[in-house]
């Protein structure tokens, strides 16, 4: 009895001494390691906080409590225009940046950072997160379908579901005349289903149910699991809890490419591939290359168009409705261009809404001060180092331009936090340096869907404000206001009221 107590004494004593040393030298590791990463680290020249620069704790810290875009940008205001955000990371503002790190040939360029385009998140083992060669192959793949002459094609397509959007708000009105219409969902119906249209033949009859499509509504679990898995690339500690995380929330994480490859299937069965006018018919048609798409990139780039081509324009035609409300001069300016420019609906055409200057300046400021993306895009520099905006900067360093910051600040844009769209028709905006915003990035990996984008948010809004006078009610007066940025635009009910026009 007393040898065995003796016995665990000695255990517990062992084992709080191995405990002790183990803590011990795990602290000097991280001082030491703070230490040189701030004094002799390659990238010790460049400006930042100063526990950014020591340790990567600052930037989990605001990745995981979803503000990393507002902290980006105090950085930017307190530190300039490039900022060590982490000890082995830089965030730049500046148009020079933009064309070195993003508009070179993305194989001379740097690759995509893992950190970010992980291959154990569904979304981007899409054409996104591919590799460098497997990109190029599905982008010319994929080119045909988001070419201008296919797009024009699209026009009746386009143009049925902007006026069943048009016959759907007067049903609401007519239903319920004294409830108005939240436009965060009503465009993400209108998006959802152009998008159902173009790549699958047929709409997901969303603006007839008014519901979201059952994955849809778990998009903020499977953003937090994608900041977990981001972390956890920067803390080697996080990696067991944001497995944990990715397998608790598997379902929602797997739903968006489930939901697509049962899509495609569908589609498949219904029309032969070539057949028809969606995205399969002219990938199909059009691909002259001998490199064919496998049936999981079938379904991986359909969950990609779902994803990428939905809620940011929807995102910005609702944030352009909060700032047409509250800049009534830019309102009536952008209302007369498109009421003097049609007599009919009929009249409305892709083409004739290209001709509008005043809303593609409104168009071009929205994405400035709202953009959907507001993130850098982070791309590793190669092993030998490259020359970003003047400086060298060594090779395996994490770099992007933080879209966010760089359009909101003062050493880009005159008054940066006042909606003017003049300042993209007007000499008296000569001095903004407008290469500082890219809301599509640039470069062999920039915005498939740009073109596509732009005829989309033209047409509708054109449509709308054609129709109708819009007015925001009472219970969203304050949508814009005393907003944090976030990762994602936040999905805030934004109410309005449409009358028929004066
Ligand atoms: C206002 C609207 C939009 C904005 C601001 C926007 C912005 C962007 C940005 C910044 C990227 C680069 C992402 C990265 O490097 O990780 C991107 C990629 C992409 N977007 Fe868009 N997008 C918009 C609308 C659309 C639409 C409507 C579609 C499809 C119909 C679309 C399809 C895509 C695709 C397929 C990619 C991946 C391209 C590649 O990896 O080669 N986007 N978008």
């Amino acid at each position: 009895m007393l040898i065995m107590f003796k016995f665990e004494h000695i255990e517990t004593v062992q084992w709080t001494k191995f405990l002790f040393i183990f803590v011990f030298s795990w602290i000097l590791y991280v001082l030491a390691r703070a230490i040189y990463n701030i004094s002799l680290h390659p990238l010790n020249s460049y400006p930042g906080p100063i526990f950014a620069r020591a340790t990567p704790l600052p930037m989990v810290w605001h990745l995981l409590c979803r503000d990393q875009v507002d902290w980006l940008m105090k950085c930017h205001k307190t530190y300039g225009n490039v900022v060590r955000v982490a000890p082995g990371e830089l965030s730049y503002i500046t148009s020079e940046a933009w064309r070195d790190i993003y508009s070179q040939d993305s194989l001379s360029a740097g690759r995509k950072w893992e950190g970010l385009y992980r291959r154990d998140n569904p979304q981007f083992q899409s054409m996104q997160g591919a590799d460098d060669q497997t990109h190029i192959e599905l982008r010319r793949i994929f080119n045909p379908a988001f070419a201008e002459k296919n797009l024009r094609d699209q026009e009746p397509m386009f143009k049925r579901i902007a006026n069943q959007a048009i016959d759907r708000i007067k049903r609401c009105q007519k239903e319920s005349p004294t409830e108005g219409i939240d436009m965060t969902r009503f465009f993400l119906y209108v998006t959802c289903d152009i998008i159902g249209d173009f790549t699958l033949a047929q709409p997901f009859g969303m603006l007839e149910s008014m519901q979201y499509l059952g994955w849809m509504s778990a998009q903020g679990d499977n953003l937090s699991a994608t900041l977990f898995l981001s972390s956890s690339a920067y803390l080697t500690l996080l990696k067991p809890l944001a497995s944990l995380f990715v397998w608790v929330f598997r379902e929602n994480f797997n739903a968006p490419l489930l939901f697509a490859t049962e899509q495609v299937k569908m589609r498949m069965k219904r029309e032969a591939p070539g057949q028809g006018s969606d995205i399969w018919a002219w990938t199909f048609r059009e691909n002259k290359f001998d490199r064919k798409l496998t049936p999981r990139e079938m379904y991986t780039n359909a969950m990609l168009f779902f994803l990428a081509g939905t809620e940011t324009s929807a995102a910005s035609l609702t944030s352009l409705l909060w700032y047409l409300h509250i800049n009534p001069t830019v309102s009536s300016t952008l209302t007369h261009e498109i009421r003097n420019a049609f007599t009919s609906l009929d009249e409305i055409t892709l083409q004739r809404c290209s001709e509008l200057p005043y809303m593609q300046a409104c168009i071009e400021e929205v994405l400035r001060l709202d953009g959907p993306v507001k993130i850098g895009l982070p791309r590793v520099t190669p092993p030998k180092g490259m020359v970003i905006d003047g400086n060298f900067v060594p090779g395996e360093t994490v770099v992007y331009v933080a879209m966010h910051s760089a359009n909101l600040s003062a050493r880009n844009f005159q008054h940066p936090e006042k909606f003017i769209p003049e300042r993209w028709m007007s000499d008296d905006y000569a001095s903004d340096k407008k290469g500082a915003r890219q809301p599509f990035s640039l470069g062999a990996r920039n915005c498939l869907g740009k073109s596509f984008a732009y005829h989309e948010m033209r047409l509708l809004i054109a449509t709308l404000l054609f129709s109708f006078d819009i007015k925001v009610r009472k219970e969203s007066e304050a949508w814009g206001m005393n907003v944090t940025p976030n990762i994602l635009t936040e999905k805030r009910p934004l109410w309005v009221d449409f009358m028929a026009r004066n």
